[in-house]
């Protein structure tokens, strides 16, 4: 079996890998990056798109915030909708001046592999997968991974499982060392881009008798919005002119239109809650969708994973710096402070707006208490606006 070796050896090359790959080369950390799909499927995988500051932040750190400056819309506020009730939450005015930008994820990936690959010829390789991560207790770890149907050895000081929820990473863990949590809903998103202009300049989250809705976008010609269907429903069943009709309802307030077009794209996402409690054993660590799934209602997927990486590669900085490990065995815990901040705002957001209990029952009327609480009440919209801008610090 040939081999090869490097620092940081990571696997994926979602947005944990490559935010970590970008910073570690900053840090003149060796690294190599192996990636089981094609660059294509990578770059054209449609997810979420809402980017916090401490995430563009980042970004504009890496050098890798060129489009995201020219592309990226500032999102200022979202609305929020009970029944075709509206209430307006401003993030600005709320959180003392932090904000959101719109960028799709699709893009941020993009931009990074542009970056590490046209630009700078990394080591960053495409259809190579990982099939076992070895030694994680001693000096040498080592990930073995199939490149051309040749089999080979990255010999690594450390190795980082980037490769989401259905990577080999997590699996490489003992298991007892740690508890797993998990819930997943009795409902899914269809998601749909539409070619015309959205119909609100700022997000739309709404509850409604027939299911939650959600208008996003991605530019100002192209409309991202998602609508709750059952987690046994197919694709099949909702024509275009269903899918206009069902958004036109949910998210409908008087004086108010929908602005609809050709559908693109249409796909269905089951909704979990999913998170382990330990991120590292030895020399292997755990970073991104491969250690938490959060929801997409409250948009925190991509920037949990970009908060473990900030706090990964400062303790990579650390330890190649002067060999403390100090904060190489804090990750776990200080990344887990942050981890379940986003469970609870992502849980909470998707329980007030999803259709789950009959009308008039005792759930919906806690659903609905909830609702006309955050009307009435500054102190429930500025604790909506902190978690969703993302709170700078969490001790
Ligand atoms: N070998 C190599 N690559 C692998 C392997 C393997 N054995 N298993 C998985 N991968 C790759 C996947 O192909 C994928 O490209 O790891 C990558 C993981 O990327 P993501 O799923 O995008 O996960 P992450 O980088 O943690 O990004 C989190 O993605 O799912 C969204 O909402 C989530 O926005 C969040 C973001
Ligand atoms: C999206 O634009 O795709 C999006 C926005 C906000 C969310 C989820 C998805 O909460």
């Amino acid at each position: 079996m040939s081999s090869l070796s490097t620092q940081v050896g990571i696997i994926g090359a979602g947005p944990a890998g490559l935010f970590l790959s970008r910073k570690l080369h900053l840090l003149g950390i060796d690294n190599v990056v192996l990636e089981h799909k094609s660059r294509s499927y990578v770059e054209n995988r449609l997810r979420a798109g809402l980017l916090e500051q401490n995430t563009t932040d980042m970004m504009a750190e890496l050098g890798v915030d060129h489009n995201l400056k020219l592309k990226g819309l500032a999102h200022h506020g979202v609305m929020l909708s009970f029944n075709g009730d509206r209430v307006h939450i401003p993030f600005e005015e709320l959180t003392g001046g932090r904000r959101i930008t719109i960028y799709g994820q699709e893009y941020v990936v993009r931009d990074f592999i542009a970056k590490l690959v046209d630009e700078e010829q990394r080591d960053i390789r495409f259809e190579a997968s990982a099939l076992e991560i070895r030694n994680i207790h001693a000096a040498k770890p080592s990930i073995v991974f199939i490149e051309h149907e040749e089999e080979k050895e990255l010999m690594c000081d450390f190795v980082v499982a980037c490769d989401g929820y259905h990577g080999i990473g997590r699996q490489a863990l003992q298991k007892d060392s740690y508890r797993t949590h998990e819930i997943e809903y009795p409902y899914s998103w269809l998601g749909i881009l539409a070619e015309t202009p959205p119909s609100s300049d700022e997000l739309i989250y709404a509850f409604h008798e027939e299911g939650f809705a959600l208008l996003s976008y991605r530019s100002p010609s192209l409309s991202r919005l998602y609508i709750q269907v059952d987690n046994d429903d197919h694709i099949d069943h909702w024509s275009d002119d269903r899918i206009w009709q069902a958004l036109e309802k949910r998210l409908g307030s008087a004086g108010w239109k929908l602005n609809t077009g050709p559908i693109i794209q249409k796909s269905i996402t089951p909704m979990r809650s999913f998170m382990i409690d330990k991120m590292q054993e030895g020399r292997l660590f755990i970073a991104g969708d491969a250690a938490h799934i959060v929801p997409p209602t409250g948009g925190k997927g991509l920037n949990l994973a970009v908060a473990d990486i900030r706090i990964l590669s400062d303790a990579f900085e650390r330890f190649y710096d002067n060999g403390d490990t100090a904060l190489l065995e804090g990750y776990s815990n200080e990344a887990l402070k942050r981890i379940w901040r986003a469970q609870h705002f992502s849980n909470f957001m998707t329980r007030q707006f999803h259709r789950q209990f009959e009308s008039g029952s005792f759930e919906y009327q806690l659903q609905k208490s909830q609702f006309d609480y955050i009307k009435n009440s500054v102190a429930m919209r500025t604790t909506i606006a902190e978690n969703y801008v993302g709170l700078k610090h969490i001790d």
